[in-house]
């Protein structure tokens, strides 16, 4: 399995403090059976200038590998970037710099205030007009707005989606996943881990129970997934 989600990079944004955290969260995801990690520090147009962004994400990874000597067992891990939603993004030629290692897959959160279906055509010109490969990060954070437009999301099969652990462990949202499980429409599976406690890594919880309620090989396409976008990365 692979963690396409997560925080873990030391001290670039609100995740993992320091290179001691990271080791520590990289070792729970091998225990967990994770065999690739991608690092995707939160990325805020409005807040950082993509190049500083890069050289701070390349000092972080530095720091990282130069201490993974340190762990019995290194996951394969690339980087990419959790990239805030923001107007004009589909004609920014920074864009690519944001994908996942090598790979044209680039992961997008979406806003949190009200969703206006501007935002929607936005992302689907990020691969109409870029050409390039988007993730919808986790997608059942944003069931409360308008259910057309996130049908519209739902609906569009170049678009890839992406559920947190967190939403089939929670007792309050356990069944809505599975269903969206049996709907075919989940792509990948992240932690969105940030720290050892309260957004530890969490992947394992997630696939014990979705291996109690997969019939169809959902699974098996989320493995699929997460490899073909490491092959691609790397
Ligand atoms: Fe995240």
């Amino acid at each position: 399995m692979f963690d396409v989600h997560c925080h873990i990079l030391p001290g670039i944004d609100d995740g993992s403090k320091n290179v001691e955290m990271s080791l520590e969260m990289l070792e729970r995801e091998v225990q967990q059976g994770i065999e690739g990690v991608i690092f995707t520090p939160h990325f805020y147009a409005d807040m950082n200038d993509p190049a500083m962004f890069l050289s701070k994400r390349e000092s972080a990874l530095k720091e990282l590998e130069s201490n993974l000597d340190k762990l019995d067992k290194v996951p394969k891990h690339t980087v990419g970037a959790e990239v805030h939603y923001f107007r004009g993004m589909s004609r920014s030629d920074d864009l690519e710099k944001l994908c996942i290692g090598k790979s044209d897959f680039i992961l997008i959160e979406m806003p949190f205030r009200d969703w206006q279906s501007v935002f929607i055509d936005e992302i689907e010109e990020i691969s109409t007009v870029l050409g390039l490969r988007v993730i919808i990060a986790h997608i059942e954070r944003y069931f409360d707005q308008d259910k057309k437009l996130v049908k519209r999301l739902l609906n569009n099969p170049d678009l890839l989606i992406q559920c947190n652990a967190e939403f089939f462990i929670e007792k309050k949202t356990a069944s809505k996943a599975i269903k969206l499980m049996k709907s075919g429409r989940i792509d990948l599976l992240g932690s969105d881990s940030h720290n050892l406690d309260t957004r530890r890594p969490n992947l394992a919880e997630a696939i014990e129970i979705i291996q109690k309620k997969d019939k169809k090989g959902s699974l098996d396409h989320i493995m699929r997934m997460g490899q073909t976008i490491f092959e691609q990365a790397l």
